[in-house]
């Protein structure tokens, strides 16, 4: 995985089939997704449960692309062996998650993966401030985690913050929640350059109509340009 800003488009398979994980991750990539964002919710860190280890090392069979799992649960330390057996490219915890979330970025990278730092809406940009050189993404959170097609909360001042405080860091900047055409250029133009989008992707798709994921990431990607 080289870096680059170049906009990247990571749809959110919390909005795909749960009964068919492995078609719907083979569907977006054909269609032009440039990560694959994984969502893994434990309820208990937020109100809803998804899947762990095992399901997320079955995704990963499928995954050509960046499979980038987004860790909302806690603790983090005690899974982080499992996520990286599982394959996880690059695995990102939540600031709010425990007290030592520089331990846990330094036990992501000696796993062997890319760490990510998750900040919730409520959280200051200034939270990532001693843990840039630890860390390959941030990532802001538009809406308050826990579920998919919530409406966008707008985050463009700490997305500002964090693009200046970032500087010439290899560190990229990751938008997730309510991404859509409408949304996705204030936060392009505020520094970031990956989008998570969960319904904006697969609304009106599905595996045998994988097209419309494909208009659906060009309409983003068109509206992130421009
Ligand atoms: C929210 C998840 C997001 C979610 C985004 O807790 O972290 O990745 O799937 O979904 P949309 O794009 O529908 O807001
Ligand atoms: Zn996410």
């Amino acid at each position: 995985m080289s870096f680059d800003r170049s906009v990247k488009i990571a749809p959110s398979i919390l909005s795909a089939d749960f009964a068919n994980f492995g078609a719907e991750i083979r569907a977006i990539e054909a269609q032009g997704a440039d990560w694959v964002h994984v969502d893994v919710m434990d309820g208990h860190f937020v109100p809803n449960l998804t899947f762990g280890p095992p399901a997320v090392k079955a995704f990963r069979r499928h995954v050509t692309t960046v499979m980038d799992v987004h860790l909302m649960i806690a603790p983090v330390d005690p899974t982080i062996d499992a996520y990286a057996e599982a394959g996880a490219d690059i695995l990102t915890a939540h600031v709010e998650a425990g007290p030592h979330i520089h331990r846990t970025l330094q036990a992501i990278r000696g796993a062997g993966m890319k760490a990510g730092v998750a900040l919730n809406p409520g959280t200051p940009a200034e939270a990532v401030a001693h843990l840039l050189d630890l860390a390959d993404l941030v990532c802001v959170m538009t809406v308050n985690p826990g579920f998919g097609g919530q409406k966008f909360i707008d985050m463009t001042a700490k997305v500002r913050t964090l693009r200046a405080m970032i500087g010439d860091r290899p560190v990229h900047i990751e938008i997730d929640g309510g991404v859509d055409p409408q949304t996705a250029p204030l936060v392009v133009r505020a520094g970031a350059d990956v989008l998570v989008a969960g319904s904006a992707v697969f609304k009106g798709g599905s595996v045998d109509a994988p097209q419309v994921y494909g208009d659906n990431i060009r309409a983003i990607r068109a509206a992130a340009a421009a």
